[in-house]
């Protein structure tokens, strides 16, 4: 069973901003776990996640793989190698799709970083699903199925809004991990975020990680807001 923890989305433009940031937590005992995501991956390349991982940071590679599953395999067999600790890809591509990527991940030893899959995006509505997608199923009955094709084909769990992880523990079991964006503090600002809760209410409800950016990159003081979400979200 793995601990809860607190993911700070280092969503910067380069590898000089992201150092400047992470220069700040050099005193702090916690080591952050931190999420890199397509930006800086095809900004800095594959040696930001190297002199990362070399300052003790566990790191989950945000790339969200979607393509046919020889491709997918291949590219995932190329990420294994980077040692990072979790990445991911869209639950859309379909189970034999991320049954390759759960092959192309696994090193020779047996092991590999955690797969999890994105179910439906929190920028998509239901009406654009019903009129761009043609998918009439309900938002929430195509995360549950994308939830359960997910586990189907093996991974670990998915990326889901904080208010959907209670009802994909239901279907898919609590040990199958729920990684949620969307949180925000009871006195910040929302921004761009739709379907936000705090910290304190996605532990309630259940999520494993919770991925959090601008309430902490963007603070006046962001280890004293990293600190915060640890102690809502994990202590
Ligand atoms: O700054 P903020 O806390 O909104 O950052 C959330 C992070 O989670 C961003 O890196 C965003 O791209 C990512 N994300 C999200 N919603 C999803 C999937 C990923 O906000 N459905």
């Amino acid at each position: 069973m793995l601990t809860r923890d607190v993911i700070i989305a280092c969503d910067f433009a380069s590898a000089e901003a992201t150092f400047a940031f992470l220069d700040k937590f050099e005193q702090e005992p916690r080591k952050p776990f931190l999420k890199i995501g397509m930006e800086l991956y095809y900004a800095e390349g594959p040696s930001i996640v190297r002199e990362i991982k070399r300052r003790g940071h566990r790191i989950f590679l945000d790339l969200k793989l979607h393509d046919i599953p020889n491709t997918v395999r291949k590219a995932m067999a190329v990420l294994s190698k980077l040692d990072v600790d979790m990445c991911n890809v869209h639950a859309a591509g379909t189970i034999d799709m991320m049954r390759a990527a759960v092959e192309g991940l696994t090193r020779p030893d047996g092991t590999r970083p955690l797969l999890i899959a994105v179910t439906q995006l929190t920028s998509t509505s239901e009406e654009r699903m019903r009129q761009e997608l043609l998918i009439n199923a309900s938002i929430n009955d195509t995360i549950v199925k994308y939830a359960q094709n997910t586990r189907a084909a093996g991974l670990d769990g998915v990326v889901c809004s904080p208010l959907e992880a209670g009802m994909v523990h239901e279907a898919c079991g609590k040990e199958f991990l729920t990684v949620t964006p969307g949180v925000r503090f009871a006195d910040g600002d929302v921004a761009d975020q739709v379907r936000v809760t705090t910290p304190a209410r996605a532990r309630e409800i259940g999520s494993d990680f919770i991925v959090v950016g601008r309430p902490i990159t963007a603070a006046a003081d962001p280890v004293a807001a990293y600190r915060r979400c640890v102690s809502e979200f994990c202590d």
